[in-house]
């Protein structure tokens, strides 16, 4: 991640209008340029506020290689700061979620800080009294990443200080975060229960490819969906549960995924058509009611008439609005992604309605799921078949040169929906992040 290894990497050699390179998801080189280019310019999900609720509270994440910490003042203001001591550059804060009384406290020496990182004591003071250490010098502080931006509680960050505006990164998709949090009858969301936790064998890309690939559910998942409708006939006469339709909908045939629509946007980002319907039972009509309450008959219609599967907000999470789950992506190495799973409550919905939203979670998105194993599989065969001599280049053909610009709301470009389109997006951005035009030129520095 040095100058030294730019002129190594011809970035307009890797990538090409319906295909790249291997060298994108193999090489180290190309990896440590992706952490200096993509995750040291991008805004990057790093929390939800809710998960630090209270003055004291922190939740600690990556941002690319940087070990951040997201804190909450007195004032409660949330920040981001890198989690190193001044002193010796110890982490201040421990891996996960906490809270503390009032200060920070170094580990190692005990150096004390505000929750907005600014240094408060030092231990034997007056032995620095005569040196060029001056407590209130920022440097002698814990840093703040370069910009925050805290929208309906989604917290992102940019360890840039200057580039595009979190306005402008997240236009596109903002309808998502929206409607994630219209969807709840008091308008906003919260996390609820634990974090799952899934250390992927295969690159960071790959995984988002995945995401609105709707060419791989019926193979891919066939072990699964053939596993559910058995399980149906055989034990329950041909019923499908929520548990076993969210399981069953990959089987889905060729004609219903094209009938989907794929919506791609600048920087990366893109959102398919839903795939799953809720049941129409008791628990969905108390939800209805609920919103219908708080929002009208008309508006809690029209919300709900807004059914995505994954959003993408590449390139670092992709949130369910429907069933309200949160995945984040954090590249660890060329060939290891960690991938974790949130889940949300809808404030003001029926209890009930979180027990759907962590049975969805527990089927498609944990590590004991009987789908994501699927999915995780083919992905370290990608892996392990891109770093052989078995060819160099990764196609992404499938309905090149007919996506079309879409005039409805979000703007963007709209494709059929088992369209390669999201992935080719996913690498138009890239391709922008890795080259040297796609450093923050514009003057657009707002946040
Ligand atoms: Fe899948």
């Amino acid at each position: 991640m040095t100058q030294a290894t730019l002129p190594l990497i011809d970035i307009d050699a890797l990538v090409r209008d319906d295909e790249v390179h291997r060298d994108c998801y193999v090489s180290n080189e190309v990896f440590d340029l992706e952490m200096e280019r993509i995750f040291g310019q991008a805004w990057v999900y790093v929390g939800h506020d809710s998960q630090i609720p209270d003055a004291g509270d922190y939740w600690t994440t990556l941002i690319g290689r940087e070990s951040v910490v997201m804190t909450r003042d007195k004032q409660g203001e949330v920040h981001v700061l890198y989690n190193r001591c001044p002193h010796k550059g110890a982490r201040i804060a421990p891996e996960g979620c906490g809270h503390v009384k009032g200060l920070f406290r170094c580990p190692y020496h005990a150096w004390t800080f505000n929750m907005d990182g600014q240094l408060r004591g030092v231990p034997y003071r007056e032995g620095y009294e005569g040196t060029s250490f001056d407590i209130e010098d920022p440097r002698f502080s814990m840093r703040k990443v370069g910009r925050v931006a805290n929208y309906r509680g989604f917290v992102f960050a940019s360890l840039a200080e200057e580039g595009v505006s979190f306005e402008s990164f997240i236009a596109g998709v903002k309808s998502s975060l929206d409607n994630f949090c219209d969807r709840a009858p008091n308008g906003t969301v919260s996390v609820a229960g634990g974090v799952f936790r899934v250390m992927q064998r295969s690159n960071w890309k790959v995984f988002f490819e995945n995401l609105n690939d709707t060419g791989h559910p019926i193979a891919t998942h066939e072990s699964s969906y053939r596993a559910a409708r058995q399980y149906s006939n055989e034990k329950l006469g041909g019923e499908m549960p929520f548990q076993l339709h969210i399981i069953d909908g990959n089987g889905a045939p060729p004609k219903f995924w094209s009938d989907l629509d794929l919506h791609a946007f600048d920087y990366g980002h893109s959102y398919m058509t839903a795939i799953f319907k809720a049941p129409d039972d008791p628990l969905s009509q108390a939800y209805f009611q609920s919103l219908a309450e708080a929002k009208g008959e008309e508006t809690a219609k029209e919300i709900l008439s807004v059914n995505r599967h994954n959003t993408i907000i590449y390139p670092s999470c992709s949130p369910h609005t429907s069933f309200q789950q949160w995945r984040v992506i954090r590249p660890i190495s060329p060939d290891r992604t960690l991938v974790e799973i949130f889940t949300f409550r809808l404030d003001g919905a029926p209890e009930e309605l979180l027990q759907r939203t962590f049975i969805y979670s527990n089927v498609v998105n944990s590590p004991s799921s009987i789908v994501m194993t699927d999915d995780v599989h083919v992905y370290a065969e990608c892996q392990k078949g891109l770093e052989t001599q078995g060819g160099d280049w990764v196609s992404q053909h499938r309905n090149a040169g007919q996506d079309q610009p879409y005039e409805g709301a979000d703007g963007g470009v709209i494709g059929v929906g088992s369209s390669e389109l999201p992935i080719r997006n996913q690498f138009r951005a890239w391709h922008q992040y890795m080259s040297d035009a796609a450093r923050p030129a514009d003057g657009d520095t707002g946040s």
